[in-house]
């Protein structure tokens, strides 16, 4: 059996498991969370979230991630969601591209 992880998508309270080592987006397409996708590469910010608990859990970021997320000053606590594998629980709030 794979380990499994937790994620909770805020506001919504909607709580879904995967896999540990899942990608985020491929979570969201399957419980149908409430966050929208433009590129799914890294580039275009539709899908910024806010990690409210588990930033640890999400996979290292890499150079396109922090180059977009750095462009648009977003907090430390910011990712993009097409970019991230999950290690662990987390709980995410979507933001998209607005401030
Ligand atoms: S969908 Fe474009 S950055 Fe994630």
């Amino acid at each position: 059996m794979p380990e499994l992880v937790r994620v909770r998508f805020l506001p919504d309270n909607l709580l879904v498991e995967a896999p540990k080592g899942t990608s985020l987006q491929a979570i969201v397409d399957h419980a149908g969370a409430d966050i929208t996708f433009g590129c799914r590469g890294g580039s275009c910010g539709t899908c910024r979230v806010r990690i409210l608990r588990g930033l640890e859990n999400c996979s290292p970021m890499g150079g396109e991630e922090r180059d977009f997320l750095r462009g648009m000053e977003a907090d430390a606590d910011q990712r993009l969601a097409c970019q991230i594998r999950l290690l662990g629980d987390v709980d995410v709030e979507y933001l998209g591209v607005g401030l």
